[in-house]
Order: C-alpha cells, then structure tokens, then sequence
C-alpha cells in the first residue's frame, strides 16, 4: 500500500496522456500559448503501461486518463485496452472535453473505459464560444448523444462556473442534467498558472447554502468515484450534484492522488511543485522494483496541502500540464 508522511492512503492516479487541447478555456490554456511538451518527451504507451502496473501491485486501483485533451492523443483506445486489461485495475475513467468523442465513444467503450466526464460550462452557444475559445457547443452535444449511445451511464459533467459569465446558466444546466441522467459538477476556479488567477472563483458553499430548498437537496453520503466532490441528491433522487471546493473549503487532509504529466513526471499535488519525475528510469529499461522504490520516494513527497487561498501566485503550471 502506498501511505503518505500524513497517513493518507493514495488510491488514485490520474494520467495526463498529453498537454495538447483544442479548445482555450479561459481558466486554463492561456490564448498563444505555445510552450507544449516535445512529442521526445511524452511517454509511450508501454511505459505509461508500466507505470500503471507498478501502481496497481502498489494497491492503486483507480485510474483516470486526462489531458489536456485526451483524445487527442493518438489510437488513445488502445491505451484504455491496455490498462483496463491489467491485473488490480478495477476503475478506469477519463476526462475529456467531448469535442472528440463523436468519433470515439463507442471505441472507448468497447476497449473497456468504465466512466466518462465530459467539461461543459453553459448551454448558450455564445458562452461556451467565450469560455472555450472556439464554437464547440454543437461538437460538445453530439459528443455527449454518442456517449449515451455508446452505453456510458451517470456520465458527469465538469461545469466551472465564472462568477459574471456563467454563474447565471447553473439552472439550465441542472435541468439538462436532470433530462438526461447526469451528474452535475461545480468546480471552484483554481489558480493554476496565469489563467486560473485572473478568475474570481464562485463560491460554491454559499452557493449550495442558497440553492439547496430550492431543488430539496440533501447532503448525499454515496460516494461516485471516490473523490474529494460532496455530493448532492434531490429528495426524489433524480439528480446528483457534486461540489469541488478547493478555494471555500479544501480538502486536502483527505487527498488520496497523484498525478502523472505526459513527459512522465508525477506531481504529488495540484498547487505545490513537489515532484518526480520517472521517464529517466523509464527509458533505462529500470526494473520494476527500481520503478516501485521510485513511486515510493514520490509519495514521500506528497505535501500537505496546497496554499490556493494564502499563496495563488506559486502555482506557474497550468492545469494542462499537470492534469485537470
Ligand atoms: N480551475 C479549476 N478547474 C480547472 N480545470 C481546468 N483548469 C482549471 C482551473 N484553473 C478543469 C475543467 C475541466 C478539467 C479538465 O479541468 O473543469 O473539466
Ligand atoms: Fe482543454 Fe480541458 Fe483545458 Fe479546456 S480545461 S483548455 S478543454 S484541457
């Protein structure tokens, strides 16, 4: 089992597959942005494998494949084939902005991807235009229609709610949400990089305080996918809200991931710089008890905690590069 200095247990790796997206949105990829990682430098398929089975014999047993934008990395289902065949992999999801996933769901489907979350910040074209960067509101819809079709269930639906550009769309959005059998999820701006700190966040614990008689919510115990959301139910249990508050009430003494970039280095936390980075062992052909005692070492590393609210400044990578 891998346990921090601080007594958590670490459960979860998400995996960058590549820093690349197709979209800017405005609390992430900064418009000209330009300094994407070298294709010299992104792992391959087998030593992302590698790494998976050195965490799965280590008792991790969740998985999340992100980006960037995910499926933009080339045959990407064949990659989800590969993982979700591994002995100790019993959850396997990923993060995807939808654009792509017309073309891809029913192969992610069949090779085994169990969870899907697509990000969409509004239902007004003109919105989603401003936020994203680009027209992908016609893309994102028929990403999610494939993605139903495909057979994913309680799919959910990442919303970063911009207080001034978007924060008057949560409505609609949990009535699309209620519509199709979605799990809705309001997440907190961090500031990652220089876009994430041009933001004000919307506080989402005032914001539940308020809007909780309205739709009868109540604080749910079930737990979808064992992260830090708290979740939401309505009394008639048709709709699930998730609340990520990393700025009005972070969660870190419960954190239980890692994270792993596209160039193969894990960041033990999304706000701090404390990392290690594995693709030099990697491409030495090190054993897999080099690989292990290494994955070890990083955990050793885990902070404990971020500083968001005292220090918004530090954090110069962007959530692209570290994995949203
Ligand atoms: N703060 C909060 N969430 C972010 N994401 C990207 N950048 C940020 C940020 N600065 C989230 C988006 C997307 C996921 C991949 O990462 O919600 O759904
Ligand atoms: Fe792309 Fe996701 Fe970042 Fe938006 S949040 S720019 S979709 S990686």
């Amino acid at each position: 089992m891998l346990i921090d200095q601080y007594g958590r247990q670490i459960e979860y790796l998400r995996l960058s597959v590549t820093d690349k997206c197709d979209l800017r949105c405005a609390y992430c990829i900064p418009e000209g942005f330009t300094e994407f990682e070298k294709p010299t430098n992104w792992l391959s398929f087998d030593e992302i494998e590698r790494v998976v089975a050195a965490f799965a014999r280590l008792g991790v047993s969740r998985f999340r494949l992100t980006g960037g934008e995910p499926l933009l990395r080339k045959n990407l289902p064949d990659l989800v084939e590969r993982i979700s065949a591994l002995p100790g992999v019993t959850d396997l999801s990923l993060t995807t902005n939808g654009t792509q996933l017309p073309r891809y769901a029913q192969a992610l489907r069949t090779a085994g991807l169990g969870r899907l979350n697509v990000s969409l910040d509004s239902l007004r074209r003109e919105c989603v235009h401003a936020l994203s960067g680009k027209d992908s509101l016609d893309k994102v819809m028929s990403g999610l229609q494939a993605a139903c079709d495909a057979g994913f269930e309680r799919i959910k639906i990442n919303m970063v709610p911009v207080p001034g550009v978007n924060t008057g769309d949560i409505d609609d959005m949990i009535a699309f949400c209620i519509a199709k059998g979605f799990i809705l999820r309001l997440i907190e701006v961090m500031p990652m990089g220089i876009t994430g700190q041009s933001l004000d966040y919307f506080n989402l614990v005032d914001f539940i305080h308020d809007i909780s008689p309205k739709y009868q919510l109540q604080p749910s115990h079930a737990i979808y996918g064992g992260g830090p959301a708290q979740y939401w139910e309505s009394a008639d249990g048709r709709f699930t809200l998730g609340l990520i508050t990393p700025r009005s009430q972070h969660f870190c003494a419960t954190c239980n991931r890692v994270r792993l970039s596209v160039d193969g280095t894990l960041y033990l936390c999304l706000g701090q710089e404390h990392h290690l980075n594995l693709r030099p062992l990697l491409s030495d052909g090190c054993s897999d008890e080099a690989l292990e005692m290494a994955i070890r070492r990083a955990i050793d590393l885990k902070p404990e905690r971020h500083e968001f609210n005292d220090k918004p400044e530090q954090i110069v990578r962007i959530m692209a590069k570290t994995g949203g």
